[in-house]
């Protein structure tokens, strides 16, 4: 009778762990349906990305240049005005909120996430906690954030987040990057991937060469194939579901200083070139950031990859700008109540170029209407 009871109750243990076996690996399939869903999304319909997630220290920089207060209602009444703007779903396919963001409400109550998902548009997260001086690396970053990112990326599904962003940051100069900086920076952008795709977010990969310096086009091209080779490394070695991913990365382009500027063209041709190199066909959408180039350059240049290879890539070439889609508006704005109109009439103008871009036909001449 003993022996029967423990016979019985260990097949049931069996059938119990094999049942659990059978759900999580269903609820596996499912998230990673999901996720690839929502990777598909950001890119689809030639919209693209607004980056709207900027720290408390780089919206002070921002709000600095027009002596816009340096209030928590300032920064609200900004964003409001940003998510607020007419028919944005029709150019923008996800947000990229900032932590106090995806908190914040409408004047009326009405939450951030809720406007903007009735807009059609997807809300994403920022989770990095900053680049930081690197230890023995003097010039040089590292992404922090890593600490308790899984309960903070669990917080954020629950509020609404269906993806999320982790950005790492590599200065050119004569020594520099260093192949230790390239290295942690791809095993922390692959850890942040891999958390996000656990909890059911889509991880926005961003490995950014900034454009500062004199160094020539081809410097950027080596660099940017040597630091992509090292993140898609790192995420193959720690299992990062390509197709439920989007690369962020910057374009190839000279340091702001360098005695020779190429044109669109060629940034076109010498970005995609690299990018072949390097990226994975599974992967689903490329999303570029602008880095501090004007609005028209960002657009032009993108506009300039899409018509030249337009259905021969095997990846979607779109945006995720923060600046080169901003920028006019706030400057139009201001902090002035009286220009929110106007501010958003200007951030649709910058949204309608790029989905234009995206298409091949954006054109110099919009810019004058
Ligand atoms: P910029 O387009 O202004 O570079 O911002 C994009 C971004 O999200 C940087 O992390």
């Amino acid at each position: 009778m003993h022996l029967h009871l423990k016979h019985k109750s260990n097949s049931h243990l069996k059938i119990t762990e094999h049942l659990r076996k059978i759900t999580t690996i269903k609820s596996l399939k499912m998230n990673t349906q999901e996720l690839i869903n929502t990777a598909k999304a950001l890119v689809a319909n030639d919209k693209g990305i607004l980056a709207m997630d900027e720290s408390d220290p780089t919206i002070k920089k921002r709000f600095e240049q027009y002596e816009i207060p340096q209030t928590e209602e300032a920064r609200r009444s900004y964003r409001e005005l940003i998510i607020t703007t007419p028919n944005l779903g029709d150019f923008i396919s996800g947000v990229i909120l900032f932590d106090e963001t995806i908190r914040q409400k409408k004047k009326d109550g009405t939450s951030f996430v809720k406007v903007i998902t009735d807009a059609g548009i997807i809300p994403g997260i920022k989770v990095d906690a900053g680049a930081k001086d690197m230890a023995g690396h003097p010039g040089e970053k590292i992404t922090e954030g890593l600490d308790g990112l899984r309960d903070r990326l669990t917080e954020y599904d629950q509020l609404g987040a269906r993806f999320a962003k982790w950005r790492a940051v590599f200065t050119i100069d004569a020594q520099i990057p260093s192949r230790v900086c390239i290295e942690a920076n791809a095993h922390a952008l692959a850890r942040y991937a891999s958390l996000c795709q656990e909890v059911g977010l889509v991880p926005i990969v961003e490995p950014e060469i900034l454009m500062d310096g004199s160094h020539s086009l081809q410097k950027c091209f080596e660099v940017t194939e040597q630091v992509l080779r090292a993140v898609f490394q790192q995420l193959y070695i720690q299992g990062v579901v390509l197709e439920g991913m989007l690369l962020k990365p910057n374009m190839v382009l000279p340091g702001t200083t360098s005695t020779k500027q190429e044109t669109a063209n060629e940034v076109a041709d010498a970005t995609v070139k690299c990018l072949m190199r390097a990226v994975p066909a599974a992967v689903p959408g490329i999303v570029f950031l602008s880095g501090g180039q004007s609005s028209e350059l960002a657009s032009a240049r993108l506009n300039a990859m899409n018509k030249r290879f337009k259905g021969r890539l095997p990846w979607g070439l779109s945006f995720s700008y923060g600046r080169a889609i901003q920028q006019p508006a706030l400057e139009i704005w201001k902090g002035m109540e009286t220009k929110v109109s106007e501010a958003q009439q200007a951030l649709t103008h910058r949204s309608k170029c790029n989905r234009m871009a995206r298409r091949g036909e954006y054109n110099a001449a919009m810019e004058k209407i």
